[in-house]
């Protein structure tokens, strides 16, 4: 998730302590549940006016063939998770709402495992033997409390819990973003990546690396000399070589675990304003990897889409839950006029040499 604007979203389902406020900070540690719009009317009433979106209504199969049929759909993932068939998703790609330490609104990251663990039950009940749950996710500065100044760790809270809870933590992806916005970070650097958390439901998730192999670096000569190579593997001092005559028929090579993709690389800036829209190339990049062709592909934080758009320019099966309704119009639009190409004319990330 890109974070361009400081006020722009409130989510669903957040975290509100409860009691009285002084100056948007909460006066005391317990923890309640409220609805989103609720905690909007106590704090701004004029911004107060957005409805709740409906429940689902259905069940089952016929839940999630909505869910298919609509592409996104305006819903709160918390109601709709818990009604989808079991083992009936291929791949869940999102990027939910990251933590925000302003007491005042949000997810605090201090109570932000306990926030997302029922979505990661319910997507774990939903998930085919060989699917996956794809997190994006970033960490943050805590802006308040003994670890004022430092990176919470809610992220890392998080992995362990979701492993905890039974998903099988694979991999852990670097998106790294090379045009990055510089500012003002204290005395670091820079964010300049993000966290791709993959985890995995069985022992054996679909994964075709075939589909993200990248153009080999080395030289065409030099390729063509090692496939004439007739030693094969040759061992050194330092342990088992590899076996060179091998390297270069697989037709591209492996992308490793850092996805490079530019923040702007068909990121949709339409109407409706989304102001933390991914990157098409890094959906590109999983969905191509960790779905069949053809499979279910679910977005519980579907925000502007991106996820269903790539996803059926890809020839998979897509559907998306967004809470705020002008984002749900924004993103079915953008899924009416995506069509086969990407909408800028750039070329697909990820080339696969074959
Ligand atoms: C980081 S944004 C997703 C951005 C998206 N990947 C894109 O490319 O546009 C997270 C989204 O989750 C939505 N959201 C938060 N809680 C939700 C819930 N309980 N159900 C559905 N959507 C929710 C927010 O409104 C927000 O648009």
């Amino acid at each position: 998730m890109i974070r361009s604007s400081k006020d722009e979203l409130d989510y669903g389902r957040t975290y509100v302590p409860a009691g009285p406020r002084v100056r948007g900070r909460a006066s005391r540690p317990v923890v309640t549940i409220r609805a989103m719009d609720t905690h909007r009317a106590e704090t701004n009433p004029h911004r107060a006016t957005a409805p709740f979106p409906p429940g689902p209504g259905l069940y089952g199969d016929a839940a999630l063939e909505m869910l298919l049929a609509e592409g996104v759909t305006w819903g709160d993932s918390a109601r709709w998770l818990p009604v989808l068939p079991a083992e009936s998703v291929d791949l869940w790609f999102t990027s939910p709402p990251y933590a925000d330490a302003r007491a005042y609104s949000r997810i605090h990251p201090d109570r932000y495992v306990e926030w997302f663990l029922p979505y990661g039950k319910d997507m774990l009940a939903a998930t085919k033997g060989t699917g996956w749950l794809v997190l994006n996710i970033k960490n943050r500065v805590a802006n308040g409390g003994p670890l004022r100044g430092q990176r919470h760790p809610y992220v890392y809270q998080l992995v362990i819990a979701l492993q905890q809870q039974g998903w099988r933590w694979l991999e852990t992806y670097i998106w790294c973003k090379p045009n990055a916005v510089p500012g003002r970070y204290g005395p670091r650097t820079k964010d300049a990546f993000e966290y791709v958390y993959a985890f995995a439901k069985g022992p054996r998730p679909h994964f075709d690396l075939d589909a993200i192999r990248v153009p080999y670096r080395t030289a065409a000569d030099e390729i063509e000399r090692r496939k004439q190579d007739r030693l094969g593997r040759r061992n050194t001092d330092a342990g088992f070589g590899r076996d060179r005559t091998r390297t270069y028929l697989l037709g591209g090579a492996d992308p490793g675990n850092v996805v490079s993709v530019p923040q702007t690389y068909n990121q949709y800036k339409g109407a409706g304003g989304h102001t933390a829209a991914m990157p098409e190339g890094l959906a590109e990049f999983f969905i191509k990897a960790c779905s069949p062709a053809g499979g279910v592909i679910l977005d519980p934080f579907a925000g502007s889409g991106t996820t269903a758009v790539v996803a059926c320019r890809l020839g998979r099966r897509a559907g998306g839950l967004e809470i705020h309704r002008p984002f749900v119009s924004a993103a079915l639009d953008r899924l009416r006029h995506s069509g086969d190409a990407a909408p800028d004319g750039q070329p697909v990330l990820i080339q696969v040499a074959r």
